[in-house]
């Protein structure tokens, strides 16, 4: 079996590398893509040292899966040609997610949408993915009307460029901060919070916030989901959280809603420690704790989640997918 990773050198590809060795059988043979400057620049994969390849169409194999991490306009464009040569596409770029066609895939909440003239399965965005994981199983018992997520998202959902940016910024005085104009985002990060993640929209929305709204509907299934997204950027390099007002149509007990979270796999509840994203960095489970039934409606459960956003976020979530595809 041979599997393409494009985008390979980048935060989400180098986790997936990881994941692959974690999750799959270990006699697959890797093919890696990146961008020209990459090309010929060596990566380890199960103790082989695989060279990584310019992303071109001549360069496009056979393969029987294809990662994409490399940005939307790469999916766009090259992941055809994996198609055409027989490869599933794994997509973690927005590019697809809202195609009614294209299976938009949570791992443990719905693989059952991808079907045997499926080839290309797209991931979902890194905030919605950890929150969902948390709201299935209380959709499950209690019935899921509207959520009101304020997201909390951290640097390493912009990439490489994002990261660097913070690690340079966390070296400057308050002053400097606020005069130095070579930054990732609009406004500094180090030390800071700011009121959008993501470009603003038409609707004043970010795209960010959209995706939760668009992405929550379709994965869980329910079009008339009434979502009424705020998505802030932190200075935390990773781990996103969300704080969730959720209102169903029962009422709602805080035992059942431990208990089916717990039983949930990828989900754990923390009752005793507060789950921040030092915690969820590194962890494979979507953190949940400060769960409380509403002042105003015993139908509300409000709380906080925590997820790594390049874990099940990204990579581990297109890994399971991959793994789910080996053993079909
Ligand atoms: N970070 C997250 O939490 C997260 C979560 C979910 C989804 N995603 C999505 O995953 C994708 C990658 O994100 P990231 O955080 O890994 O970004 P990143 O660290 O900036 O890495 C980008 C990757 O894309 C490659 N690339 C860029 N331009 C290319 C080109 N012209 N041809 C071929 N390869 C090219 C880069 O190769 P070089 O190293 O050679 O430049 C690198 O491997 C994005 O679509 C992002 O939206 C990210």
């Amino acid at each position: 079996m041979k599997i393409a990773i494009v985008g390979a050198t980048g935060l989400v590809g180098r986790n997936i590398i990881k994941q692959c060795e974690q999750l799959l059988p270990k006699e697959i043979e890797y093919h890696l893509f990146a961008s020209s400057k990459s090309a010929g620049k060596s990566l380890k994969i199960n103790d082989q040292d695989v060279v990584v390849q310019e992303l071109n169409s001549k360069n496009i194999k056979e393969y029987d899966i294809a990662l994409f991490s490399a940005g939307g306009d790469r999916s766009k464009e090259f992941s055809e040609y994996f198609i055409s040569q027989g490869s599933y596409v794994i997509d973690n770029s927005s590019a697809f997610r809202m195609q009614d066609e294209v299976p938009l895939v949570v791992y443990g909440i719905n693989e059952d949408q991808i079907t045997t003239t499926t080839k290309l399965i797209a991931n979902p965005n890194c905030t919605t993915m950890g929150l969902v994981m948390a709201l299935k199983p209380l959709h499950d018992k209690f019935n899921l009307n509207s959520i009101t997520p304020v997201a909390y998202q951290a640097v390493s959902g912009s990439g490489t460029e994002a990261v660097n940016s913070l690690k340079k910024e966390e070296l400057l005085d308050k002053e400097s901060l606020l005069e130095n104009k070579d930054t990732f985002y609009s406004r500094p990060i180090a030390r800071n919070v700011i009121p959008l993640a993501g470009n603003l929209t038409e609707n004043e929305y970010s795209d960010e916030e959209m995706k939760i709204v668009y992405e929550s509907r379709k994965i869980l299934d329910i079009p008339g989901l009434l979502v009424e997204p705020s998505n802030a950027r932190v200075g935390v390099v990773t781990g996103h959280g969300v704080f969730c007002s959720a209102v169903f149509e029962e009422d709602v007990n805080i035992e059942e809603a431990i208990s089916v979270l717990n039983n949930f796999e990828g989900v754990q509840y923390w009752s005793d420690t507060l789950a921040t994203p030092l915690d969820a960095e590194d962890n494979l489970n979507v953190l949940v704790s400060r769960l409380r039934i509403g002042l105003s409606n015993t139908r509300i459960l409000n709380f906080w989640c925590v997820s790594d956003n390049l874990l099940k976020g990204a990579a581990l979530n297109a890994v399971q997918i991959a793994s789910y595809l080996v053993k079909k």
